[in-house]
């Protein structure tokens, strides 16, 4: 007898329900798929597979894929044949002309007899292929032969599409360099979870990353940096004569090679060149890009060039703009996205527009006669005159202009899409105007953010727990669908120094997002979802990619009580984690006291110590709490 589990759900039985039956059969998926109905048995792999394809030439590219990765853990191999209907104990890939089998949607049937997976378009066979991955043993992600008896898969039904087309992760290559290598990594790692979208912020104020043929020094001065390591930010400036050590660049060839490979795997490369803030890189290779010319400036080692007061106002220390009235600032772009739009087959082009500090521009003499002849009257509408004329540049070589939501300060240019960033409010405003739409919240899916306690966590800024990009939603109540291509989050590398960390700061929150922008909004369940995510550990465990496991460490919330005393509340953001404590500057574990209700500090007690478990064993880390720090976040002297 088959089960039926969207309906179940649409009956309103309990979730915990569903996910011990989802946990029954092994079946741990993210995103979740629109629908599944689980049949009876598996089907086990024999020892000669075959795999057969319906004879298209991509579907037979994506059949090699999975042959390589079955071979490779299985250490035989397996046997890609073409033919109508599948054989007996195969794979078989097809592609439909099912009309109804949406967009990147797939069907993927598994008997005990073998597995059917169908689609109309190849992405969607694609697509299929990584939720069979997960429905397999976690060891068919090893790096090495895996030692597995039984390659098994559970005999499912399953019907899926995604709600957006448009599925992306920012990769700042920028901030830290990440090799051609790590990129194509990073690219196996977010096609697991169905991303489509890599935006690459190729350029900003510590580097220029792409190569430009007509412009050398781009490369040549502005790919490289002092070297600096330690806490972003406040590192000392580096001495005129300091080697530029740190940096790299991709080259065209390189690029091409990146977008084949993603390509490869249904993933579209967006390119980003930040203009006109954010320019210092550029502005080092080429001084009389800036309204003040400076040729002192160099590339940003990670030293204090911006302050941030920290009330979303900025001020530069020195310039890193483009001078918007200057005329060359404008053919220099036309090199620059000629060369882009040649090289990237996206059909956007990102050009940045965010936090561009006009102090500059306003004693700029250039830019007040400008603003005199054009009849601008503010900052804004002079970045606005700057967007639009980089989006008739960006139009006149075939392709439609993004920009942050910074773009729309002073009136927006005809046919820009927006990406929001600056929360949703600026997303929300640019779809009522009927512009296209790409939603990448500060405050659900900013990735380079803590996750957990600042105490426990590399620094950062600011606060994103995995629970709160979990309630990601692209659209938002009232906005028109037809504007929303999609989400994405972002990944800024400010701090971070080497793609084990940006795992760490992607994993799990990236499998949020995914399911955010994946699955149906009616599919999302908190619960299930930590369930799932707790398998994929283990997963990503064989892979041996890092991730971050702050979901099980507690929360401090500190109390000032009504007679001026520091009351601590401590909570978990996942159910199920019993919290065991100290005041004693001991390590606690199981055996220590149970947190129940808030703690009052014992006198002279200096620190807490906390840490989680479920049942007996220990699930996150043990933290040290000053009892100073949350007197200071309870407003105690
Ligand atoms: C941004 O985070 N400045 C786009």
């Amino acid at each position: 007898m088959k089960k039926v589990l969207p309906v179940i759900l649409l009956l309103g039985i309990s979730c915990a329900a569903f996910s011990q039956r989802t946990a029954k059969k092994n079946i741990y998926l993210i995103p979740q798929p629109v629908s599944i109905l689980q049949g009876e048995g598996s089907f086990t792999l024999p020892y000669q597979l075959i795999i057969v394809t319906t004879g298209n030439k991509e579907l037979k590219k994506i059949a090699q894929q999975l042959a390589g990765r079955l071979s490779l853990v299985r250490g035989h191999p397996v046997t890609i044949k073409e033919a109508k209907a599948a054989l007996p104990k195969s794979i078989f890939l097809s592609l439909s002309a099912d009309h109804s089998i949406p967009k990147e949607g797939y069907r993927l049937k598994v008997t005990p007899a073998a597995v059917s997976l169908t689609a109309a378009e190849p992405a969607g066979i694609f697509y299929g292929i990584q939720t069979l991955y997960q429905l397999l043993p976690g060891e068919i992600l090893s790096k090495t032969l895996a030692d597995v008896k039984q390659w098994t898969i559970p005999a499912v039904t399953i019907e899926d599409y995604p709600r957006f087309g448009w599925r992306g992760i920012l990769l700042d290559v920028v901030r830290h360099w990440f090799t051609k290598q790590q990129v194509k990594d990073f690219i196996d790692d977010m096609v697991q979870f169905k991303f489509n979208v890599l935006h690459l912020h190729l350029t900003d104020d510590q580097g220029w990353r792409l190569e430009i043929k007509s412009l050398p020094k781009l490369t040549e001065v502005g790919a490289w940096r002092a070297p600096r390591i330690g806490r972003w930010g406040e590192f000392t400036k580096p001495a005129p004569d300091e080697p530029k050590t740190y940096g790299g660049f991709y080259t065209q060839d390189d690029m091409r090679e990146l977008i084949q490979y993603a390509k490869e795997r249904y993933v579209t490369i967006l390119p980003e060149i930040d203009v006109p803030g954010h320019s210092l890189a550029a502005v080092a290779s080429y001084p009389e890009l800036t309204c003040t010319t400076d040729s002192t400036y160099e590339v940003n080692a990670g030293n204090r060039f911006m302050i941030w007061p920290g009330n979303g106002t900025f001020y530069g220390l020195l310039d890193n703009t483009l001078c918007p009235a200057n005329e060359k600032v404008y053919e220099f772009l036309d090199k620059v996205f000629t060369e882009v739009a040649r090289l990237f087959p996206c059909p956007y082009i990102h050009m940045g527009g965010d936090e561009c500090y006009k102090g500059y521009w306003e004693k700029s003499e250039a830019c007040k006669q400008l603003m005199q002849k054009e009849g601008l009257k503010d900052m804004h509408e002079l970045q606005s005159y700057f967007v639009k004329r980089v989006s008739a540049i960006i139009s006149s070589k075939g392709k439609k202009m993004m920009g942050w939501d910074e773009i729309m300060d002073g009136g927006l240019a005809d046919s820009a899409v927006v990406m929001s960033w600056q929360g949703m409010k600026g997303g929300t405003a640019a779809a009522a105007v009927k512009h296209a739409v790409v939603m990448s919240p500060n405050d659900y899916a900013y990735v380079d953010l803590y996750q957990g306690d600042p105490v426990a966590e590399p620094p950062t800024y600011s606060m994103l727990r995995l629970s709160k990009s979990y309630q990601f939603d692209p659209l938002p109540p009232g906005v028109d669908s037809q504007y929303i291509l999609g989400g994405q989050c972002n990944l800024w590398s400010e701090r971070l120094y080497t793609m084990r960390h940006a795992q760490y700061m992607l994993w799990p929150r990236g499998l949020a997002i995914a399911e955010s922008v994946w699955s149906p909004k009616g599919k999302k369940n908190w619960n299930d979802f930590v369930h799932r995510v707790e398998n994929q550990f283990h997963r990503f465990d064989i892979e041996e990619i890092k991730y971050s496991r702050s979901l099980y460490d507690p929360i401090f919330t500190a109390v000032k009580d009504s007679s001026g005393q520091l009351q601590i509340v401590l909570s978990t953001e996942i159910e199920g984690l019993t919290i065991y404590y100290s005041f004693d500057e001991t390590y606690p574990d199981n055996f220590y006291p149970a947190y129940r209700a808030p703690l009052s500090v014992p006198k002279d007690a200096a620190n807490l110590k906390v840490v989680t478990y479920r049942g007996k064993e220990q699930m996150g880390k043990i933290i040290n709490m000053p009892i100073a720090e949350l007197k200071k976040r309870a407003k105690i002297n």
